[in-house]
C-alpha cells in the first residue's frame, strides 16, 4: 500500500515527526530520541536551521575541525574544514606543516567573470534579431540598474551582454550570454534576478524565451596555488619520489579513470572548505568538473613539472565562491570559518580554497606512490571501526597502539578486539 500526506510543509514539527514515525519507522522511540537529540537545545539557534530549508525535523551534523600551518602568499591560515572522511583534515594538517617550511604556498587569482544565459528561440531573420538586440541591449542593461546599484558601488555588476546564435546546435535556438562580476558575493540570487529582468523587456512577438539562469561553468573564474622546492627537499628518496609523483600527475592527465579519483581527493580538501564557509558545494564541483573536461577528454586538474632540480606541483581551477550573503552571514559556523580565515575577500577565498585541494592531491600521491593509501587511511578509520564494534575508551587505546604498525581492516580490527576481550576475562 503506498502511504502519501497532503500539506505535509503545513504541519507543526511535531506533527511531521509523528507522521514519519508512525508511518515508516519500525523502532519509534529510537527513532523519535535520535531525531530529538541531533535538534539544538537553543530556540533561537534550532530555528535558523529549521528555516534553512523546508520540513525540517532534525540537524545532520558533520565534524567541524580545522588545519593548522597553512602559508599562503607568507601569510599564516587555520583552514577551517567540514567533513566525514577521517583522512581529510590530518592529511591537509601534515601537508601544510610539510610546505611551511619551503616557502608555502603561492597562489593567484587568474579572472573572475561569471556568466548566465537567456535562452530563448526564435525562427526569423538573423540579421533581423541583431539589430533588435543592438537597439535594445541599453534598455536590457537599464533594467538591471535597482538590482545591480549596490554591485556597482563595490565595483561590480554586468560588464556585458552578448547575442550568440547556438542554431548550429539546436533549430531556432539562441541566447543572451550575460557576464558579471559579483564582486564578494557568489552572486547567483543576483545573476538570475538580472537574467530575468533582461528576459522580461527582451522578448516580443518573435522572441519566446524558455528559461534564464546563471551557468555553474565559469571557466573564466580562475585561481591558481603552487608549491615548490628544489628537489633533495623533498625528504627520503627525494628524486625517486619526485619522479613517480610526476608520473601520477601525467597519468591523470592521459587516463580518465584515474583522473576523476584524482580530481576527486582534490575535491576532499575544496568541499571541505566550501562547506565550512557557507558556499555551495554542488555549484564547485559542476564547475571544476566541467572544466576538467574542457578540451572534450575529463583530464587531472594538478600539474607537475621538474626542471633544474626544482619540483613544482601547481593547479588551476575555476571557483565561484562568496564571502557575503547566502548561508555565510546566516550559519553561525560559516560566520565563524570567515572569522577564523581572518575575513577573507572573495578573491582570497578562493585562493585558500585552492590551497586545500592542492595539499589534499599532493597528500594523496604522496601516499599512493610510496607507502599506498590504506596504511595512513584505515589508521585513521580504525577510531571509526572500533566505535562501530562498540569498543570501549581502553579497549580503543588498546588496540589503536596495537595497530600502530599493522595492517587492519574491519574483521581484523574485529577479530583482534574480541581476542582482547577474552584475554581480559582470562587476567
Ligand atoms: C580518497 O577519498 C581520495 C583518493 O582516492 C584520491 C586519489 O586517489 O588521488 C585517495
Amino acid at each position: 500500500m503506498t502511504k502519501t500526506v497532503t500539506g505535509f510543509s503545513k504541519l507543526t514539527k511535531k506533527e511531521k515527526i509523528d507522521w514519519l514515525i508512525s508511518n515508516f519507522l519500525e523502532n519509534k522511540p529510537k527513532a523519535f530520541t535520535t531525531l530529538e537529540q541531533y535538534c539544538n537545545s537553543d530556540k533561537e539557534l534550532q530555528q535558523i536551521h529549521d528555516e534553512f530549508i523546508e520540513n525540517t525535523i532534525s540537524n545532520f551534523y558533520l565534524p567541524y575541525a580545522v588545519a593548522p600551518n597553512f602559508i599562503i602568499n607568507g601569510k599564516s591560515y587555520v583552514i577551517p574544514m567540514t567533513t566525514e572522511e577521517s583522512s581529510v583534515v590530518a592529511a591537509a594538517s601534515l601537508v601544510a606543516k610539510f610546505w611551511s617550511d619551503k616557502g608555502g604556498f603561492k597562489t593567484e587569482v587568474i579572472s573572475t567573470i561569471k556568466s548566465g544565459q537567456v535562452h530563448f528561440m526564435y525562427n526569423h531573420d538573423f540579421e533581423d534579431l541583431q539589430r533588435y538586440f543592438t537597439t535594445i541591449k541599453p534598455e536590457l542593461i537599464e533594467a538591471t540598474a535597482s538590482i545591480t546599484k549596490n554591485m556597482r558601488k563595490r565595483g561590480g555588476g554586468i560588464l556585458d551582454i552578448h547575442l550568440n546564435n547556438k542554431t548550429d546546435k539546436l533549430d531556432n535556438y539562441y541566447q543572451l550570454h550575460v557576464t558579471f562580476d559579483t564582486i564578494d558575493s557568489m552572486g547567483a540570487n543576483f545573476i538570475n534576478s538580472c537574467l530575468e529582468a533582461i528576459a522580461k523587456v527582451f522578448r516580443n512577438d518573435d522572441i519566446e524565451i524558455v528559461m534564464s539562469i546563471l551557468s555553474n561553468y565559469i571557466p573564466d573564474c580562475l585561481v591558481k596555488a603552487e608549491v615548490s622546492c628544489k628537489i633533495d627537499e623533498l625528504g627520503e628518496n627525494a628524486t625517486e619520489f619526485a619522479q613517480k609523483f610526476y608520473q601520477a600527475v601525467q597519468i591523470a592527465h592521459v587516463e580518465p579513470y584515474r583522473a576523476v579519483t584524482h580530481n576527486k581527493g582534490i575535491m576532499n580538501g575544496i568541499d571541505a572548505v566550501v562547506i565550512a564557509t557557507g558556499n555551495d558545494f554542488r555549484a564547485v564541483e559542476a564547475g571544476v568538473h566541467a572544466y576538467a573536461a574542457k578540451n572534450g577528454t575529463y583530464k587531472g586538474l594538478s600539474n607537475c613539472s621538474i626542471d633544474d632540480g626544482i619540483f613544482k606541483f601547481w593547479l588551476e581551477i575555476p571557483l565561484a565562491v562568496g564571502t557575503v550573503g547566502g548561508l555565510t552571514a546566516l550559519h553561525p559556523l560559516a560566520k565563524l570559518s570567515l572569522e577564523i580565515l581572518q575575513n577573507p575577500s572573495a578573491k582570497e577565498l578562493m585562493q585558500i580554497i585552492a590551497v586545500a585541494g592542492l595539499a589534499q592531491n599532493f597528500a594523496a600521491l604522496k601516499s599512493l606512490t610510496t607507502t599506498g593509501i590504506q596504511k595512513g587511511h584505515m589508521k585513521m578509520h580504525l577510531q571509526n571501526i572500533l566505535n562501530q564494534l562498540g569498543a570501549n575508551l581502553a579497549e580503543k587505546i588498546e588496540l589503536l597502539n596495537y595497530f600502530d604498525n599493522r595492517h587492519v581492516s574491519f574483521s581484523i580490527a574485529s577479530d583482534a578486539l574480541q581476542k582482547l576481550r577474552v584475554t581480559k576475562l582470562l587476567e
